[in-house]
């Protein structure tokens, strides 16, 4: 990640990057479009670090299809990426569903004739202790961030390892999206670890039997970046997670802070 930082409205200084702050390439880079002629696909685009991650490889020369269930941002993104001088295309899909998954890989082979990419990145986190825990949200974590991973990296495998064998970098490349959770182990994420830790393991033995044939398998355990990851969160365990201390208090924008018991909005249920 990035070395940029940035103030609050506290006044303290954030050390955590932003996803947009990630989004912007070295003209140089932009310039020389390494990425041309290939074809991306990001999943769990219509946000943060996926949204991030889709505007960049646009900005270096690939198509990109941007996959999330929210169509309107997406819709929002292929605007901005289209306005930039760049192709993508919208697809709206639910992950967990196996079948979704597919249809999304498919859409774009169909639509753009080849896949070299792909950023396995939807993910949720839903943090608080397993003692009590409500386990639909550890049915969503694993159904997201393990199982949906899987069935991407699943549906994509065949047409990356064509690309491979005939693309213009001779190579081609999934991104598998972990996190510092995926490594290291605290109370209050056990099943959050537990989803990412499997990416770790699905991700080695992926990488053991395509290596050879130029599939790069790569594993990206992101620390904290400013998105709307907490958001799914119950409002105190945001507050405990971002609260505890004013320097990283200054990296959660304001709406994620809840502002008093009266008026707390309850369980966020954004999406
Ligand atoms: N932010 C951090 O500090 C951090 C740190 C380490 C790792 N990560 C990892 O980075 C990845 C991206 O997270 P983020 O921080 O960018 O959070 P985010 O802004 O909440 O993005 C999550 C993305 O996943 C998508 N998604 C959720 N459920 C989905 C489903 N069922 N099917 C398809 N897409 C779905 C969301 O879109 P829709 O709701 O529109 O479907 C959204 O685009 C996650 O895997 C997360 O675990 C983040």
């Amino acid at each position: 990640m990035s070395s940029h930082s940035h103030h609050s409205d506290s006044g303290h200084t954030c050390p955590h990057p932003t996803a947009d702050e990630n989004a912007t390439p070295g003209w140089a880079a932009v310039r020389s479009r390494p990425l041309s002629g290939t074809v991306a696909l990001v999943t769990g685009a219509s946000s943060g670090i996926g949204e991030g991650t889709a505007l960049t490889l646009a900005a270096l020369g690939a198509r990109v299809t941007v996959v999330a269930r929210r169509a309107d941002r997406l819709e929002a993104l292929v605007e901005k990426i289209e306005s930039a001088g760049g192709q993508a295309l919208a697809v709206g899909a639910d992950i967990t569903d196996e079948e979704q998954a597919q249809a999304a890989v498919a859409r774009a082979v169909d639509t753009y004739g080849r896949l070299d990419t792909v950023v396995a990145n939807a993910g949720v986190m839903i943090l608080g202790p397993i003692t009590g825990a409500d386990t639909t949200d550890w049915r969503r974590m694993i159904e997201l961030n393990t199982l949906g991973l899987m069935y991407t990296a699943h549906a994509a495998a065949p047409h990356l390892l064509e690309a491979a064998s005939d693309g213009p970098r001779g190579v081609s490349d999934i991104v598998l999206v972990s996190s510092t959770a995926g490594r290291m182990v605290r109370g209050g994420g056990g099943v959050y670890n537990a989803s990412k830790y499997a990416v770790t393991a699905f991700g080695e033995a992926f990488r053991k039997e395509v290596t050879q044939r130029h599939l790069r398998v790569s594993l990206v355990e992101p620390g904290a970046v400013e998105t709307e990851l907490p958001l799914q969160n119950r409002p105190d365990v945001r507050d405990r997670m971002y609260g505890a201390t004013p320097r990283w208090s200054a990296c959660v924008p304001r709406t994620w802070r809840t502002p008093s018991p009266s008026s707390s909005p309850g369980r966020a249920t954004s999406r």
